[in-house]
């Protein structure tokens, strides 16, 4: 019965089990996971966009290939993560429709324009890198296909990071104008990119429950603290300077000292109403409406060949 369903569950998690699309799940560890899951997810086919931006435009074939084959991975982590999520027993048309209608969330750093080609590289080492820190404790999260579809998106996410990265170094190693370009694009980025790892843990509703889920391994601060950690060395080699003239080690309570992060900014992201918000959303309605045809024919193709061999 129930009582004894949730005491097994208890036990898996508690022993470091994986828990398995059959196995018995409560229905609230389901729906964090749908909500969780299906917005990773969202967040990679959005996360598409600004870098996208830049395909057409890039500085030399090297650059364009590169950047193709980033944003082409970015669409097939989406993939995994929604066919992960539909393990759960959402749809991938559901999914689709809640982020269409803007009812869904995905990654606040996406509303953010990419002016410059700079931006790439500040995209992949500060972003791509955020994302690394996020994703690799979720390769041990409790949930099979969550924690499998990480394994393969961290391999690949670790080749976006080092490809902005070298993207800022070569910048930097050019004209003053374009160090210019670079110290730019580091300043938009740099808080933003904070912001990926969710609000502070006071204000963080989901993190307790999914901690114990063994969902989330650690708080957002604690990773927001060893992504501060992994950049300011590399910044340092870049020569670029991070943004917050109150960023220091305070060796005595062993963390990053920062400037306040300005969640007012996060909040109007979160409510729609970033920079571009709107634009993201409109381009996703568009490529759904655009794609129709190629969904409608798929799918009489499939019609008729089962037809045919039924026959
Ligand atoms: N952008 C948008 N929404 C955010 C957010 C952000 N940066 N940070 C938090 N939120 C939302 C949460 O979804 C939650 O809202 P909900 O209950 O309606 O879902 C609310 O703010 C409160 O936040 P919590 O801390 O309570 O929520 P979580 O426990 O879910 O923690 C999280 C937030 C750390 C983002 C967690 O959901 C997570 O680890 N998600 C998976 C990783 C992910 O989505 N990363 C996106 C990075 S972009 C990317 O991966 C693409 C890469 O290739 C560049």
């Amino acid at each position: 019965d129930e009582a004894d369903e949730q005491s097994h569950f208890d036990e898996l998690i508690a022993a470091e089990q994986r828990i398995e699309p059959r196995d018995w799940m409560p229905a609230a560890y389901r729906r964090t996971l749908i909500r969780q899951i299906s917005q990773h997810g969202h967040s990679e086919i959005i996360g598409m966009q600004p870098e996208g931006n830049w395909i057409t435009r890039a500085p030399s074939l090297k650059r364009k290939a590169i950047l193709m084959a980033k944003v082409q991975d970015e669409a097939g982590h989406g993939l995994y993560l929604y066919s992960a999520a539909q393990t759960l027993g959402i749809t991938r048309d559901e999914m689709t429709q809640q982020l269409i209608d803007g009812t869904a969330k995905y990654s606040s750093i996406f509303n953010y324009p990419t002016p410059t080609w700079v931006d790439m590289g500040a995209i992949g080492w500060l972003v791509d890198g955020a994302a690394i820190a996020n994703q690799v404790p979720l390769c041990r999260a409790s949930y099979g296909p969550y924690g499998r579809a990480m394994v393969r998106i961290c391999k690949e996410e670790s080749f976006h990071q080092r490809q902005g990265f070298e993207i800022l170094l070569t910048i930097m190693r050019g004209t003053d104008a374009q160090r210019e370009m670079a110290q730019d694009a580091v300043d938009r980025w740099y808080w933003p990119s904070l912001m990926m790892f969710g609000p502070p843990d006071d204000q963080s509703p989901n993190s307790a429950q999914s901690m114990a889920w063994k969902i989330k391994r650690f708080s957002n601060d604690d990773l927001r603290q060893r992504f501060i950690g992994m950049v300011v060395p590399q910044a340092e080699i870049l020569g670029v300077t991070l943004p917050d003239p109150e960023l220091h080690y305070d060796a005595d309570a062993g963390r990053w000292n920062t400037s306040e992060i300005d969640w007012t900014e996060f909040h109007e992201i979160l409510a729609g109403r970033g920079p571009m918000n709107a634009v993201r959303l409109q381009n996703r309605r568009a490529a759904h409406e655009d794609g129709a045809w190629v969904r409608d024919a798929a799918a009489e193709y499939t019609r008729k060949h089962a037809a045919r061999t039924a026959e």
